[in-house]
């Protein structure tokens, strides 16, 4: 039999110039870790300088400085709560006062648990709705005035997820679904002042914490459940890698996009076509005590 195909990870490096963002300034929402942290470093490869914003000062300037020494470009950071209108006015003052300008926002903070919709409050719903939609729309609303001088480009990180019903995920999808229609919106109303909107929607990528949640062992299955399910599902021979969604975002804010608005782009390897429950179903739903054993606790 011919060996399975497995997809190089590669450095957006290796295929676009060093300098295409020399001179702009990254916004990214959720940058402290994570996805969003490298795709931020990888913006910052190509020129560019960055502000992360988040929850945890402490964890963003650690970021910030990890992020500016391993490019030579300088990342600050805003502490920020999406939710908060106010409090992502001030970060994107403290973009302006340093930087003088915005070209490129990430809409990445999330809020992600599992939960079945029978023990899912009403607050942890609107929770959800509020970090992915709400803070979506508040990072918009703060930034758009910017983005109309440089004629910038936004990047919303949404998901898979919600194209086919996702066992306990109904927050998560109803969220990223407005997020997905946000951006379309968005791409119509500001394209006429030169902006551009564009989701990128991740599959499941290895080393981030909602792919690790997933990977606890099952006794019965030492590889662990979703290791055996991605084994199958993937066309290009392995799960994704957080440089795959990094690519994406420097080739969707590059000008080799500039005619690329109002789309959702899946970065997933191919996954959707094929995806399968990542936990056994009707199993999960009917024996609780069997999915939280394939769930670790949150990290
Ligand atoms: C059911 C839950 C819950 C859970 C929280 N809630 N976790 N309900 N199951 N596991 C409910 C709470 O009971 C509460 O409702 C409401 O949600 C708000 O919770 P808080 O903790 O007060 O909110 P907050 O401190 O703002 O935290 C937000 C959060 C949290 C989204 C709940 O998880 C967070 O901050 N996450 C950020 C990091 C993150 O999510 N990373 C992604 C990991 S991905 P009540 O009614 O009690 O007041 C992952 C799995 C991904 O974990 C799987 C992918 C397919």
């Amino acid at each position: 039999m011919t060996a399975k195909f497995v997809a190089e990870v590669i450095d957006s490096t290796a295929v676009f110039k060093e300098t295409i963002f020399d001179g702009k300034v990254l916004f990214c929402t959720g940058g402290g870790s994570g996805i969003c942290k490298r795709m931020t470093e990888a913006v910052m490869r190509h020129g560019a300088n960055s502000v992360i914003v988040g929850r945890n000062l402490d964890r963003l300037t650690t970021s910030a400085e990890e992020l500016s020494n391993a490019t030579g470009r300088t990342c600050i950071p805003a502490k920020a709560d999406v939710r908060e209108p106010n409090q992502l006015r001030d970060a994107v003052s403290k973009a302006i006062t340093k930087f003088g300008r915005i070209d490129f926002v990430i809409c990445g903070a999330a809020g992600n648990f599992l939960s079945p919709i029978s023990g899912l409050s009403e607050n942890g719903f609107k929770t959800v709705m509020q970090i992915d939609t709400m803070g979506t729309f508040n990072t918009i609303k703060a930034t758009v005035p910017h983005l109309r001088v440089t004629k910038g480009a936004y990047i919303h990180v949404s998901a898979t997820l919600h194209y086919r019903a996702t066992p306990f995920q109904a927050h998560v999808s109803a969220a990223k679904a407005a997020v997905d229609a946000l951006s379309a919106v968005l791409a119509i109303e500001e394209g006429p002042y030169g902006i551009r909107s564009n989701v990128i929607a991740p599959g499941p990528i290895g080393g981030t914490e909602g792919y690790d949640r997933l990977s606890a062992s099952d006794p019965h299955e030492p590889e662990g459940y979703v290791q055996k399910v991605y084994n199958r599902t993937m066309p290009l021979g392995r799960v994704g890698h957080v440089q795959d969604i990094a690519n994406a975002a420097v080739f969707l804010f590059s000008d080799a996009a500039n005619f690329i608005t109002g789309q959702v782009l899946p970065v997933d390897g191919g996954n959707e076509h094929l995806r399968e429950p990542f936990l056994p179903y009707p199993d999960c739903i009917l024996d609780s005590e069997k999915a939280k054993s394939l769930i670790k606790p949150r990290l």
